[in-house]
Formats: C-alpha cells, structure tokens, sequence
C-alpha cells in the first residue's frame, strides 16, 4: 500500500520526508518521490522535485546532491502500483504547471474527470489516477482564484478513497490535505513543524501528540497550525497521544503484522472492489473481454492459500458462469505432461507473483499457447510481467508469512471474474446477477470484525493446546475454507490439522476421532446444512471435541461459535474465514511462537 508524507518547517526537508517514507517501507511500494518548495535564492518560491522506481535507495542517490536551507514545505510518497507500471512518470508526485499532488487509496471516476480536463486543453502524461488531482485543482484555481476554495472543490468531484496531499506555489507557505478511506495523521511539534503521514511511526519523534483524521475531513495546513474542514464547517479535533515505540507504530498497535493484517480485510475489500462495478455490472476494464471468447474450461492453478481460493472459485465458475473449472497444484502440473486444451483459460493465482511453480506452470500454459489470466497481488512481479491479462487484487503488503489478506481479496477478485463471465455469457438473469453484485459489495461489512469475537476467540484458544491433531470440515466452498483454516493453524501453531470434506469423514478420517482430536466444523445456514450437521454429529457421538461456527445454535458442539445470519453463502464464507484466522493467530499466540515469521517456512518461496 502507498505511504504519504508532508512536512512543514525549517529543518532539511528532503532528509525529514525520506526518514519518513523510510518509516513506511513496511507498506510496500514499487517507486518512490518526492518534491520540495523552498525559497532558496530569495527570488520567489521553486518546487524541486524527484522520482526513482524500485528502493527508497534509487531516490537517495537521485537526491544526493540536493539540500533545501530555511523555511518550506515538502510532500513525499511511495508507490504501490494500482493504475499504471511502476514507472519514473507514474511515481508521484505528480505535477501540473504550478502544483504537486501525492494521494494513496483509487479515484474511482478519474476517467471521466479525466476526459472532461482533456476537452478543456489539459495534457496528461502518466497512466495514473492520481494526476487528475493536480490538473482539476489547478483548473479550478484559474476561475476561484482562491487556492482553498480550489481544493475544496476538486475534493468534493472525487469518487473512491484517498489520503491526498497538494503544495502549489499559489500558497507556497501551505500544504492542502483531505482524506477519506484511506488513513491519514497530523501532527505538530514544539516547534510548530506540521507533519503529515499515512500512519504515525514517521511522526514519533518529531511530535507527541496527532490527530487521526476521519473520513471526509480536509483543510489547509501552515506553520503551527492545521484547519480541518468537514462538510464545508471549520472543526476542532483532539489529538491523540503518539506510541513511543516505533515498531508497534509500525504494526499500528497489533501485536503481529498477521493480525493487523487480519484487521485490514475490510478496508483491502473495499480496494479490489473499487472501480471495479459500475452500474450493477462487472467493469474488468484491465483485462482484454475477449480472453472469455471460445473458452470452454477454466484452468486454475496456485500453490497453499492461494490453491484454495482456487479450489472455493471453481465452484463459483461452474455454478454460477456455467463453465467447466479444473484446479490445478502448480507443482505437480509442472511435471505431469498435462494435456492441455487450446480452449482453456489458464488462471495463476498468486499473492507474491513469485512462486517458482506457479511461474513455471504459467510458462508452460503460455507455450502451449492458453490464454492467460493472473491473480497476483504485486504488480511488476514475475507472474505479473509474463501473463497475458492480469488483476491485481490489491491487498497491500502482506507481511505476515502465514497469508490472511491476500487470500480474501484472491476469493473476492475469482468471485468477480466470474459473475463478468457470467454477464457476457447471460448464464444467471439479470435480478441474480444484481443480488450478486450485492453480495459482493456488502463483503467490506462482513469482513468488519464484530465486537467480542476476538476476545471470545482467545478464551477459547486455551482449549487447543493439547491433543493430538485437529480435522477442519465443511462442504461445498466451505470444504476450501476448512483446508485453509487448517493451513493457517498448522503454519504458525505447529500443530497438526488436516482440512477435509465433511462427506468425506466416514471414508476414512473418522477413525482417528476420539476425545483427543479436536473438529473445527463449518455449518454456514446456506450451503447444505443438513447434510454437514450430520457429518458433525456422526464425529461428537464418537466423542471428538467439536468447535462449531454456524449462525444456527448446534447443542453438541463442545464450543460454539456463532456467526451472523447472512442470506449469501459467500457472506458465511467470509465470516467464517475471519474466525479461522483469529483462531489459528490466538492458539499460536498462546504456544509462544513467532506469528509473523513461522519456522521453516519463507513469505515468498522462489525455489521449487
Ligand atoms: O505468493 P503465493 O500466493 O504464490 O504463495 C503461495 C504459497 O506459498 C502461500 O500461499 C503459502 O501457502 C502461505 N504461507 C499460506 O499462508
């Protein structure tokens, strides 16, 4: 996710908004910039600005031999690429002919915005979002004359989320700023220094206390003094106390990076939703419609979570776009001479972009020549670079090794692609397709941890740690969900757990069921209910130890979990995969481990 930082003051800017961006490189980010205004020669205010692609390294050495003396203000950014390759011109800031804009989060109508500034004579000249920013706020200042009125008013023709902040030299003292859906703070310091940042470790250390804007705040800022806006009416806000440690500002409080990534979910949602539908249909505009034409079976290959957000998406393909889905483990696709069919679509899915067998797989699809399509989450990787068509699910970094976000946004992303297969192919009427596309965004809510759960989740861990295993069951997209739920809890708990389908149970697994074996089971209320209760019940008359999460109250259970009523099984789905996550983090937490960085296993595994 991109990092924003502002500074108003007299120290050396350039090196206060690279600390700053240094503070943020746990985010994660592509490119990176930076621009200053100062007052150097006495003869009017310059912008000095700088941009480089990869490591904050690459914008140091650019920046080497530049030094900005007195007073100015500054605004600096790293770049995780959403619109538009990592590139020098779609770093940011971007630039109009007087003004700097840095912004994170997605402008969801930049293109109509976009086409209305082209019609009046305004160039453009990255692929971003971002730049409409600059070119509307400078369009705006021509007529209102007034800087602050400008950028009131191109604030309120954004659609979509953004932490932004604007210097121009038609208020060289100022810095402009507004968020809404995206975090931003300010902070000030004893000596008056204004400091802007997208979370607070750039701050500890230069201020004590910051105010954590809310959404649809904006305002103007100078020395010793921040205006916040709200709805056009000048508000106060209270600061808050900052961390003192600026590792846990890091982790913004979460004890893990798993964790604070599992808190994350709601927000990551609303980002691969975004721009995304328009007008209750599937708006893929990143990838080429055409790849559907002629395909008749849908290939979908991964490794560890991401094998099983293709597992749950390949019951979406056939059930709902009607088209035959194969899931593929990239590593043994790799080496099994598999017959390939020409009217295949072959689909990688992948947080990292990097996973040397699915990025073998992808070549071997690819020479065969398959269309293709990849799921991945780091725009520039090497699974990214070779795919024919590509979406990126835009999660952020994920830091954690044991992946969380990445695969709710995988699911969330598959889940898209097929209701637009489903759209041009007319395979659902159109009043299931919107109560579909009304299920998909109603996800951001469900992902909203609810009050109590995790604490219940923690009381409950302590009843895991012995025993000599755990199955995880469920049916239908639940049977995914419970592999998942077992990998997470073996990956960081150390503990053994097996993910199986609950009919499966009596074909084999259920002879090790005894009071020493603990069942999680998925019992959603709208994906055959029934049927699984049986399978629960089956395994608590054999007297294993059952966790149950359900919405429907299960008298067997040993410990229950209750889940809200929701009228989509994808909504049970997502629920569901909060609690797995919460549960699998608490028992490891509880064991002692290291959540972030399990033993033996890599974030990223580039070897086969
Ligand atoms: O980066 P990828 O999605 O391609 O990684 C695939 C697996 O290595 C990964 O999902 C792994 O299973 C995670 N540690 C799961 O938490």
């Amino acid at each position: 996710m991109c990092g924003i930082v502002g500074y108003i003051g007299t120290k050396e800017k350039k090196s206060v908004i690279l600390g700053g961006l240094k503070e943020l490189e746990y985010r994660g980010y592509d490119s990176a910039g930076l621009a200053v205004m100062t007052d150097n020669c006495g003869c009017g205010s310059d912008i000095a600005y700088f941009k480089a692609v990869g490591k904050l390294e690459n914008l140091e050495k650019k920046t080497a031999n530049f030094t900005s003396k007195g007073f100015g203000v500054a605004i600096g950014h790293t770049r995780w690429a959403t619109h538009g390759k990592p590139t020098e011109i779609n770093a940011h800031p971007h630039f109009g002919e007087y003004s700097f804009v840095t912004h994170n989060g997605i402008i969801e109508n930049y293109k109509e915005l976009k086409e209305y500034l082209e019609k009046q004579g305004v160039k453009f000249i990255s692929q971003t979002d971002t730049e409409v920013v600059v070119h509307m706020f400078e369009y705006l200042n021509r007529s209102e004359k007034d800087p602050f009125i400008a950028f009131e008013k191109t604030i309120a023709k954004l659609v979509g989320s953004f932490a932004i902040l604007i210097i121009t030299k038609a208020a060289p003292d100022k810095i402009f700023f507004a968020k809404n859906a995206v975090p931003l703070i300010v902070g000030k310091s004893d000596e008056d220094e204004i400091i802007f940042s997208s979370s607070d470790a750039p701050l500890i250390g230069l201020a004590k206390e910051a105010i954590y804007l809310e959404d649809g705040m904006y305002g103007v800022a100078q020395m010793g003094e921040v205006k916040i806006y709200q709805q056009k009416k000048l508000i106060t806000c209270t600061p808050q106390l900052l961390p003192a440690d600026k590792s846990y500002a890091q982790k913004e409080g979460y004890r893990f990076f798993m964790e604070k990534e599992i808190y994350e979910q709601s927000q990551v949602a609303s980002e691969t939703l975004m721009g995304r539908i328009k007008y209750n249909k599937i708006n893929l505009e990143e990838i080429n419609s055409q790849i559907f034409d002629d395909i008749d079976e849908i290939v979908l290959c991964a490794c560890g979570t991401s094998y099983h957000a293709a597992l749950a998406a390949s019951y979406l393909f056939e059930r709902i776009a009607k088209i035959r889905a194969k899931v593929e483990t990239a590593s043994e696709f790799r080496y099994r001479d598999p017959v390939l069919n020409k009217n295949s679509l072959f689909v990688v899915i992948s947080q990292s972009g990097e996973t040397a067998d699915t990025l073998e797989a992808l070549k071997i699809a690819k020479n065969a020549g398959l269309k293709t399509l990849a799921i991945c989450n780091v725009d520039n990787s090497s699974i990214v670079r070779l795919a024919g068509n590509v979406l990126l699910t835009r999660a952020g970094i994920e830091k954690g090794v044991a992946s969380t976000k990445a695969f709710a946004t995988q699911v969330l992303t598959l889940w898209m692609v097929v209701l637009y297969i489903a759209q041009i192919r007319k395979t659902i009427d159109e009043e299931t397709l919107h109560s579909e596309i009304k299920a998909l965004l109603h996800i951001p809510q469900v992902l909203n941890i609810p009050d109590g759960l995790h604490e219940k989740i923690h009381r409950m861990s302590k009843h895991y740690l012995h025993g000599h295993g755990f199955f995880f069951i469920g049916r239908d997209i639940f049977y995914p969900l419970a592999l998942e739920g077992a990998l997470k809890l073996k990956e960081i708990s150390y503990l053994h757990a097996e993910g199986y389908a609950s009919g499966e149970m009596k074909h084999g697994p259920i002879a090790l069921v005894d009071e020493g074996l603990f069942t999680v089971a998925l019992l959603p209320q709208n994906v055959l209910y029934e049927k699984t209760k049986s399978n629960v019940e089956e395994i608590a008359a054999r007297d294993g130890y059952v966790l149950t999460l359900s919405p429907l109250e299960f008298e067997l259970s040993d410990d229950f979990i209750k889940t809200s009523k929701q009228n989509h099984a994808m909504s049970e789905f997502f629920e569901m995969m909060v609690a797995l996550q919460l549960l699998a983090l608490e028992i490891s937490i509880r064991l002692g481990n290291d959540v972030d960085m399990p033993r033996n296993l890599a974030k990223s595994v580039t070897v086969e």
